[in-house]
């Protein structure tokens, strides 16, 4: 039988590989753009996640430990005050220098020294830290899904429109019947409880009651949004939420982002360049006030994050995730049961991002990886098909605020 030290240094290489692998098909000058403040460069992203290990790790647990570079723990630091002062985030593009190559020479010297740590610590230290260096992966997983969508978003941003890498044809096809799933009232567990691996915010496990409720077996379609777009859906304040409707003006909002209208047609823009919009797709890249909006318009609304756990908690998590390469949300097939919790898209949920009752943030500087923005965001529920694979559960909360879109993100209509 593996130990637990040999299977996390097994896991930790292959994390960090997948990292890597998913730089493969870029050109050095795509590593260093930042397209908005909200997205990073690649290259930002391959050194904070070494940061992370070398900061949360190696400094605090490895005697002896010297930094490749003193000043990467002020350039890589994210948002950690506890830490120590950080470079501005709008102003991670600038970085020209550490260069690519010295990224990756920070990279394999971290991986070096953690390859080292995991193998030689003592006992009690391994145990100290098996907790972080789990965390510091799933920091990594999360970070690869942002490296996908902040590429995504810097090629939309190149009037060239470049593609990521080539992805085999995928024919269109009509979408399934959309149907709606019930659930009766009762009072049910939601959040995280036993020992596999969980962030903070997912606990502690606690009752909630919930009034009988449907749930749409699958997403919303690209084809149905359309329909909320060519019948007016942006030009109707009464559909919208107050801030979403100033949004709206504000951004110029007509249609999800990465949609141009072409000729003859709609297309949408994806990882494999520009294409003509799949009608059974599901619609991806909306804001939450987009996916409120049209919820009101389609006579549903969306669900809240404790329905959304109570429907999937039993349905095992499968779903067209990063592993499967298509980095792209594909239409549902033929099941009549709830689909697409998982995989595909993301789903705004109408839940503010707070803390469960009883709620613990990690103790020191870890805790601010979570508990400091439970304000004004909202809780997305799911995976997408940029998500890896072991990343996704039924207690996940994913978080972001109101206007952004530049995530995999969709729809899932409630009643
Ligand atoms: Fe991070």
């Amino acid at each position: 039988m593996k130990n637990a030290r040999a299977e996390l240094l097994e896991t930790y290489r292959s994390v960090r590989r997948m990292t890597e692998s998913l730089c493969e098909p870029l050109e050095t000058e795509d590593y260093v753009i930042q397209s908005m403040p909200d997205a990073s460069p690649a290259k930002w992203h391959l050194a904070h996640t070494s940061w992370f290990f070398e900061t949360f790790v190696l400094a605090k647990g490895m005697p002896g430990y010297r930094p490749l570079d003193p000043r990467y723990r002020y350039l890589f630091n994210s948002y950690y005050y506890a830490v120590g002062p950080m470079h501005a985030r709008p102003e991670r593009g600038l970085i020209s220098r550490p260069t690519v190559g010295d990224v990756y020479a920070y990279r394999h010297h971290v991986d070096e020294a953690m390859h080292r740590f995991l193998e030689e610590a003592d006992p009690p230290t391994f145990e100290r830290f098996s907790f972080v260096i789990t965390l510091g992966l799933n920091h990594c997983q999360q970070h690869q899904e942002l490296l996908l969508t902040d590429l995504k978003h810097a090629f939309w941003k190149n009037p060239l429109l470049p593609t990521y890498r080539k992805y085999p044809h995928i024919a269109a096809k009509d979408a399934v019947p959309l149907r709606w799933i019930e659930f009766g009232e009762g009072v049910r567990a939601i959040g995280h409880a036993g020992h596999e691996f969980a962030f903070d915010n997912e606990s502690p496990r606690h009752r909630v009651f919930a009034a009988p409720f449907q749930l749409a077996h699958r997403l919303v379609t690209n084809g149905e949004y359309l329909e909320f777009v060519t019948s007016g859906g942006y030009e109707k304040p009464e559909l919208w939420l107050s801030d979403g409707w100033n949004a709206r003006l504000e951004e110029n909002w007509n249609a999800p982002l990465y949609w141009l209208k072409g000729d003859p047609g709609w297309q949408q823009f994806t990882l494999g360049g520009l294409r003509e919009l799949h009608p059974a797709e599901p619609v991806c890249h909306v804001s939450y006030y987009e996916a409120d909006a049209y919820a009101r318009w389609a006579g549903a609304r969306l669900p809240t994050e404790a329905e959304w756990e109570i429907a999937a908690m039993d349905v095992p998590v499968t779903g067209r995730f990063l592993e499967s390469q298509h980095h792209h949300p594909g239409p549902a097939g033929e099941e009549r049961a709830l689909t697409q919790l998982y995989g595909d898209a993301w789903q705004w949920t109408q839940s503010a991002y707070s803390a469960y009752p009883g709620y613990k943030p990690l103790k020191g500087a870890l805790g601010e990886y979570n508990g400091k923005f439970m304000s004004g965001q909202m809780v997305l529920r799911g995976a997408s098909c940029v998500t890896p694979r072991s990343h996704a559960r039924s207690t996940y909360r994913n978080f972001f605020p109101p206007k952004m879109r530049w995530q995999f993100v969709g729809i899932r209509l409630a009643s």
